[in-house]
């Protein structure tokens, strides 16, 4: 790492920190100054070893050389190109690379800069493809409870956590939900993919003969839910929805933000589950998280229906100034060469049960109610203080930090999605020092 110590900005109150608790962050802020493969550096000179991949994002850990390199390179050579109406090489590369990579029948990718952004992507495409095929009346969404979508309009509509929604008013209009699939009395402390609610998929049946099949235009879920708290799909589920929304004309789309480029050993969900969604989203492991960026993949079916009318028109009116920059899309390369070099969506795989056995010896730990896992990703939720939901988990997430390990929380549930070049010494510790964190805890 470059330099040990790196001194504090001394004035925090202009930059309004996301997704943070302001006014506690700043009374005794947490500064990453550097970052080397499995390890931040604090400001304060302390290695702490990241139990998260960034936000879930550093899939081949950090200050990975080929990436590093690819940006430097690119940046002196062509900064930026128009995205609108003009190419550069790096981006037809990029599309095919991420093509070569998705499930058989992913053909196409419109790139943009978020997941956020590659969820609002794929709800305009989805309507958008009913009416260029002359089925203009399906413009609803159907999305989750507790599901995670990002946070623009779109995406907090058809998401289902409360607090990103409650205060943003009335959202887009013609959105329905299905439940979640959370049913801890059944499934707590189940290994991988859960036994029970399968059947929670049928809900979409009663949807679609409340509103009618001919006005929904798709579905949305997380193969595999993170950011609410790693919500497995019970065994049957997601094959129950694509029987479904196959029957009934509605596009499938799967939010692989968290799940692509590896995360559960394979490298999509689609792969991981033998479920070919018609829209897939992603985002951060596709640059390693360095550089931002997201992409939507979909099939010839949708991407050959906008290709229609006189060929000096614009298919579809959508797109970002940075979709494929040049930056990213030369970061998004090395980072799929480094995964495919490093065969690390295989490692993960290797890695997943060590990482199973270590997670679940917390079975019996103070507080502890259930915990979850797939591939690299896992879950610890604790029994909530009464009266004051969340506390529980910041604290844990506070006191972890302070003895060098990083944590996510989400409600009272630690979450964690290691980079994919976890060894088993770092499992043994990310998990011990979690124990001890716990133990620690009123
Ligand atoms: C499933 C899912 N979709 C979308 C997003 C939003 O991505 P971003 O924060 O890059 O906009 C996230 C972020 O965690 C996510 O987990």
């Amino acid at each position: 790492m470059a330099l040990d110590r790196k001194p504090a900005p001394n004035d925090l109150s202009a930059f309004w920190m996301p997704f943070t608790a302001n006014r506690q962050f700043k009374k005794a802020p947490r500064m990453l100054v550097s970052a080397d493969r499995m390890h931040y550096r604090t400001s304060d000179g302390r290695d702490v070893l990241d139990g998260t991949a960034g936000l879930w994002c550093c899939n081949a850990g950090h200050n990975r050389p080929k990436i590093v390199e690819a940006i430097r390179q690119q940046a002196g050579e062509l900064d930026y190109a128009p995205a609108f109406q003009m190419g550069h090489p790096k981006a037809f590369e990029l599309a095919n690379a991420v093509r070569d990579m998705a499930p058989a029948g992913m053909e196409h990718v419109f790139f943009t800069n978020s997941g956020s952004e590659s969820v609002e992507t794929a709800l305009k495409i989805a309507i958008a493809y009913h009416r260029a095929r002359g089925e203009g009346s399906r413009t609803r969404l159907i999305g989750r409870e507790r599901g995670y979508h990002g946070v623009n309009f779109g995406g907090i509509s058809v998401g289902g956590i409360v607090n990103n929604r409650k205060v943003f008013g009335s959202l887009l209009n013609g959105v329905d939900h299905l439940p979640h699939t959370h049913l801890p009395e059944q499934n707590a402390f189940t290994r991988g993919q859960p036994e029970h609610g399968a059947h929670l998929a049928d809900e979409l049946e009663d949807i679609v003969a409340l509103h009618g099949a001919e006005t929904i235009a798709a579905v949305i879920v997380e193969p595999m839910a993170g950011s609410t708290g790693v919500l497995l799909p019970p065994k049957g589920y997601l094959e129950r929805l694509r029987e479904i929304c196959t029957k009934h004309g509605i596009l499938l789309i799967f939010d692989e933000v968290i799940t692509g480029f590896g995360r559960l050993g394979s490298a999509f969900a689609a792969d991981h589950f033998g479920v070919l969604p018609d829209l897939m989203t992603t985002a951060k492991g596709l640059t390693n998280g360095v550089i931002p960026m997201g992409a939507v993949l979909t099939t010839p079916a949708i991407h050959d229906a906008f290709m229609q009318g006189p060929e000096h028109l614009i298919e579809l009116f959508h797109g970002y100034t940075y979709s494929g920059s040049p930056i990213a899309s030369a970061a998004g390369l090395a980072t799929l060469e480094t995964y495919r070099e490093e065969g690390l969506f295989e490692r993960a795989a290797e890695m997943a049960p060590y990482w199973e056995d270590a997670l679940h010896s917390l079975k019996g730990t103070r507080h502890v109610i259930d915990i979850r896992n797939m591939g690299l990703i896992g879950a610890i939720e604790l029994e909530p203080i009464a009266g004051a939901p969340t506390k529980r988990a910041f604290s844990a997430f506070l006191k972890a930090y302070d003895k060098g390990i990083m944590i996510r929380t989400t409600g009272d549930i630690i979450a964690m999605s290691p980079p994919l070049i976890i060894e088993k010494d770092h499992i043994d510790q990310l998990i011990g020092t979690l124990r001890e964190v716990l133990q620690g805890l009123d």
